[in-house]
């Protein structure tokens, strides 16, 4: 694994996009980003004390880009158990990939391809106290248990566990890391405006489906929401 740190940078995942010598789990750190993108085209906050990393994974051959849309929900676990190794909270899963604690946003993740490659880039707010314009909506470790951290550390073993549930991922054991996503998932039972190409319903979550759908019930009826098709807000109060 080659690792490329930055004090700053533009962006971790652009840097590795950029790159034409790509290797497997390649992996950029940098300490602080000044245009790090977040999902839809948003900005996401960069400042010093946070784990801003990104890092390549080669698409297997045997594995067909459906099967590849439940990447981000891997790694979505992956940072949770990760983070969990470090620091015992009460972590949640929200669909499709972001990590939340006492109902703020702990962490965001950017999955996106680049020819055979994912890049798969991770923001955890770690050290750092400010929180951009996110103030109401987002979470800190060190604001939750005012203790300090190593971010490599954080890093490394978020990596760590990537590793171990990709492999479990290729090996057809999908339905076990879902039953683990759905014991952390923080949506199951809210109440949820979602907004998809075919407009706006309002309606109750349940489970993270098989293949990775997000099933909501609307109007007593059960639907299935694609990864990526859907932006989920919560009733009262937007989380995103
Ligand atoms: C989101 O919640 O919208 C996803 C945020 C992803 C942020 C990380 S920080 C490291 C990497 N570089 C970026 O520019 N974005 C990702």
């Amino acid at each position: 694994m080659r690792i490329f740190r930055f004090e700053s940078i533009d962006s971790t995942s652009d840097y590795l996009k950029n790159k034409k010598d790509i290797e497997n789990y390649d992996l950029a750190i940098a300490e602080i980003q000044t245009k790090g993108r977040g999902r839809r085209g948003n900005n996401w906050f960069s400042s010093k004390g946070m784990a801003l990393f990104s890092f390549a994974l080669k698409a297997e051959k045997n594995i067909s880009i459906e099967e590849y849309s439940k990447l981000p929900l891997v790694t979505g676990i992956s940072v949770l158990r990760g983070i969990r190794r470090i620091e015992e909270l009460d972590l949640k899963f929200k669909w499709t990939n972001d990590i939340y604690l006492d109902d703020k946003k702990l962490s965001g993740i950017l999955v996106e391809k680049v020819d055979d490659f994912f890049i798969i880039g991770i923001g955890i707010n770690v050290n750092n106290k400010e929180l951009g314009l996110a103030e109401e909506t987002a979470i800190s470790l060190t604001n939750k248990t005012k203790n300090s951290y190593i971010i490599e550390d954080i890093i490394f073993t978020v990596i760590d566990e990537f590793k171990k549930y990709y492999k479990r991922f290729c090996d057809g054991e999908w339905e076990y890391i879902l039953d683990e996503i759905n014991s952390k998932n923080y949506l199951k039972g809210k109440a949820v405006n979602i907004a998809s190409i075919n407009g706006t319903a309002a309606g109750i979550v349940n489970e993270i489906a098989q293949d990775g759908r997000l099933e909501v019930e609307v109007s007593g009826i059960k639907q299935l929401f694609n990864i990526g098709e859907v932006h989920i807000s919560r009733m009262k109060n937007e989380t995103e």
